[in-house]
């Protein structure tokens, strides 16, 4: 078992199960050639998310970590008439390349993008709550403040999920003094003592290496 069969079984599955996807692709392309990094969810994944948001029936989506909108895309497409994403982005340059993204795959409309770090956007956004779906997917240090916020601005029966939480197993590490690992474990810590949720984690390979995303659901 190694990358390369992880790798080929995407495009297995991507063949098998994708259509051809004009404003997908066209998102990547755009992002990569902005300079963007190539860290957006890959295709089953952003179907996965896609997918999940529709069989929550998710009216009110809020994502921390935009990058080029691509995951975006994938949400905002899951979203009935007159619902909303809302996603928070730290770079103007990211922003504007996730607008143009968005808007040409049609989905414009449903989004609102909000430059700033996040940990400053986040407290403004009480208004808009309550979210049936939280995809926290930006600077992982911060990820036990971004569920703290997605905690606060949820209902019971909202989904929270969180990416990258393996990171090719260092989560593993109780002493990395990598900022990232620290943020992921410091999470999990107190989602332990958090009584309002039921949590799993999803272990994922493929295009992304070995990573894997948190399930939680707002009890
Ligand atoms: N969800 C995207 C990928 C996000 S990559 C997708 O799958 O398509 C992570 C993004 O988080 C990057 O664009 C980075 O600029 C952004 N980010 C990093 N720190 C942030 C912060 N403090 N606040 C908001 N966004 C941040
Ligand atoms: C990185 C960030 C991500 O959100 C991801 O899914 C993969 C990699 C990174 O910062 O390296
Ligand atoms: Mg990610």
């Amino acid at each position: 078992m190694n990358d390369s069969v992880w790798t080929d079984a995407d495009r297995y599955f991507e063949s098998a199960i994708l259509k051809d996807d004009d404003a997908l692709r066209g998102a990547l392309s755009e992002s990569k050639a902005a300079g963007l990094p190539a860290i957006a969810v890959s295709p089953l994944q952003g179907k996965q998310l896609y997918l999940i948001a529709k069989m929550i029936g998710a009216k009110k989506i809020l994502e921390v970590g935009t990058l080029g909108g691509y995951s975006a895309i994938w949400l905002a497409r899951a979203l009935p008439p007159g619902g909303k994403l809302v996603t928070l982005e730290y770079e103007q340059k990211h922003a504007d390349v996730a607008r143009k993204n968005l808007d040409r795959a049609g989905v414009g409309a449903l989004v609102d993008i909000h430059v700033g770090a996040a940990i400053g956007t986040l407290p403004k956004l009480a208004s808009e709550a309550p979210f049936d779906l939280f995809f926290i997917d930006a600077d992982k240090a911060s990820n036990p403040d971004y569920v703290a916020f997605a905690l606060k601005y949820a209902r019971p029966g909202s989904v929270i999920i969180v990416d990258n939480v393996v990171r090719g197993g260092r989560v593993l590490d109780a002493h990395s003094d990598n900022a990232d690992i620290k943020g992921v474990r410091r999470m999990f810590a107190e989602l332990e003592k958090e009584g309002r949720v039921e949590a799993t984690v999803i272990q994922t390979v493929g295009d992304k290496g070995y990573d894997g995303y948190a399930l939680i659901r707002v009890i």
